[in-house]
C-alpha cells in the first residue's frame, strides 16, 4: 500500500521510513528509527527531488506510482549522492528510461563511482543555475561539505520551498506526522536532530555556516529534508539552532559530568561534585557515564552545553579507552569552544588528567581550567577543598 503525504498542492512526500535498522551508517544507534524523504511535484513536467535508501525501495516505488497515477516521471533531481539518498536511482531508470538526473558535476562522478549507468540523461548544473519545470521555476544552490562535496540544495522560486538535503534533518521516524507543527518537536525530537546534526554534519560547521549565509537571501516558506520532519512553521528556530550548532557555540550554560569509572570510585567523586554543583544553585547540569551512553549522544550533549567536566581513571597508563575515544570524536567534529575541567584518578601511576589536558590543548578554543583535581584510588576528605576549588572556578567561568 502506498503511503504519502502532500506538502503543497502540486508537491507531495513519497519516501519512507525504517525502524528496523539499528545503526545509521553503520555506527549510530536509531532506536527511533529514520525517515527517507523524497518528493515528487507535479508540474508541467514531474520532478523528483531525491531517492531513498535501498531498505524502503519498494514502498518508495509504490508511492510515486501512486501519485503519478499513469503519468511518466520526467525529471530526478538529486540534491545529495551519498546512498542513503542515492541508492534507488537505478530503480528509478529502470521503471522510468526516459527520465533526465540534474545533479552537479561532483554527483554524476559519484554515480558512475557507484557503478550507475546514467549516460544520455544527466543535466549538468552549476552554483545559481535555475530551470523551469512548468510553473515552477527551481533554483540550484551548492552546498559542498553539507554533507558530501557534491551536495546542492534546490529552491522553488514559485512558492519558497527549500529542497535542503542532508541540512535539517534528523534521526526518527514519522509516525504519520510530516510537518513540524504536527509534532512537539522541543519534546520529541530536538535531542535527536541534534544528534544528528552534530554527529553527521558536525565536522563541516563552516561550510554550513556558508550555506546559511547564501539562503539568507531567499524567501523561505518551509525547508524539505532528507530526513525528519519538513518545516513550514517557526523556521526561525531551527535555523538558530543550526546557526549555533555550526558556529560550535553552545546552546545553553550548562554543565555535564563525563566519567569514566571501573570500580565506582571516580563515578562516587563525579556525584558528590553534581551534588556540590546543585547546592551552589547550579541545576542546570548532566552526568553521563562513558560506558554506558553512545558516544554519539556524548557528542550532541558537548554541543548543547558550555560547560563540561571530565572525570577519568588512568587506565594501562593512559585514557580510559571509551573517554579516549569521545575525545577523538570531539576532536575529528572539530568540536570547539567549551571550557572544560578536568578530574583524574589512578591506583599507582595517575596520569590521565595530564593526558586529557595535552589531547585537549591540541584542540580549538578549548579552555581548560586550572583547578585539576587528582585522586589516588577514590576521593577522601583532603581532596574536598580541591572539589570546592574546581566548583568555584567553574562557576566563575559561567558568569562570566
Ligand atoms: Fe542522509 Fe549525507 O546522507
Amino acid at each position: 500500500m502506498f503511503c504519502v503525504r502532500k506538502v503543497t498542492e502540486d508537491l507531495y512526500w513519497v519516501g519512507g521510513n525504517d525502524r528496523r535498522l539499528a545503526l545509521f551508517e553503520n555506527i549510530h544507534p536509531i532506536p527511533r528509527g529514520v525517515s527517507y524523504n523524497s518528493y515528487l511535484l507535479l508540474d508541467k513536467k514531474t520532478v523528483l527531488f531525491d531517492t531513498v535508501d535501498w531498505s524502503i525501495s519498494r514502498q518508495f516505488l509504490e508511492n510515486i506510482e501512486a501519485v503519478l497515477k499513469g503519468r511518466k516521471l520526467d525529471y530526478l533531481v538529486i540534491n545529495h549522492m551519498e546512498p542513503d539518498h542515492g541508492a534507488s536511482i537505478e530503480e528509478i531508470i529502470l521503471r522510468y528510461p526516459n527520465v533526465k538526473i540534474v545533479s552537479t558535476e561532483k554527483s554524476f562522478l559519484l554515480m558512475r563511482q557507484f557503478g550507475f549507468d546514467i549516460d544520455g540523461r544527466e543535466e549538468e548544473v552549476k552554483d545559481g543555475d535555475t530551470k523551469s519545470f512548468g510553473k515552477h521555476e527551481i533554483k540550484f544552490i551548492t552546498a559542498p561539505m553539507v554533507h558530501w562535496p557534491e551536495v546542492m540544495v534546490s529552491f522553488d522560486t514559485k512558492n519558497g520551498v527549500l529542497f535542503s538535503a542532508d541540512a535539517f534533518g534528523s534521526f526518527g521516524a514519522l509516525d504519520g506526522k510530516l510537518f513540524n507543527d504536527e509534532v512537539n518537536f522541543e519534546r520529541d525530537w530536538i535531542d535527536d536532530a541534534r544528534r544528528y546534526y552534530t554527529n553527521i554534519v558536525g565536522k563541516y560547521g563552516p561550510h554550513v555556516q556558508s550555506l546559511l549565509k547564501k539562503v539568507s537571501t531567499l524567501d523561505i516558506k518551509m525547508i524539505c529534508p532528507l530526513h525528519g520532519p519538513v518545516w513550514r512553521t517557526n523556521l526561525g528556530y531551527f535555523i538558530d539552532k543550526h546557526d549555533k550548532w555550526s558556529k560550535y557555540e553552545p546552546e545553553e550554560k550548562a554543565v555535564m559530568i563525563v566519567y569514566a569509572s571501573m570500580y565506582g570510585n571516580t563515578e562516587s567523586a563525579a556525584n558528590a561534585l553534581a551534588t556540590k554543583f546543585v547546592e551552589k544553585g547550579i541545576t542546570n547540569i548532566v552526568m553521563y557515564d562513558v560506558s554506558n551512553t553512545h558516544v554519539s549522544t556524548l557528542i550532541a550533549e558537548t554541543f548543547r552545553v558550555s560547560h563540561i567536566v571530565l572525570a577519568s581513571v588512568t587506565y594501562n597508563l593512559g585514557i580510559y579507552p571509551l573517554m579516549h575515544n569521545y575525545l577523538m570524536d570531539m576532536k575529528a567534529l572539530n568540536l570547539q569552544n567549551r571550557t572544560i575541567a578536568l578530574i583524574e584518578n589512578g591506583s599507582w601511576a595517575t596520569k590521565s588528567g595530564k593526558l586529557m589536558g595535552e589531547f585537549l590543548d591540541g584542540m580549538k578554543g578549548m579552555n581548560i581550567l586550572d583547578d585539576k583535581m587528582s585522586l589516588v584510588s577514590s576521593m577522601k576528605e583532603d581532596n574536598v577543598v580541591d572539589m570546592d576549588a574546581l566548583v568555584e572556578g567553574v562557576i566563575e567561568s559561567m558568569n562570566k
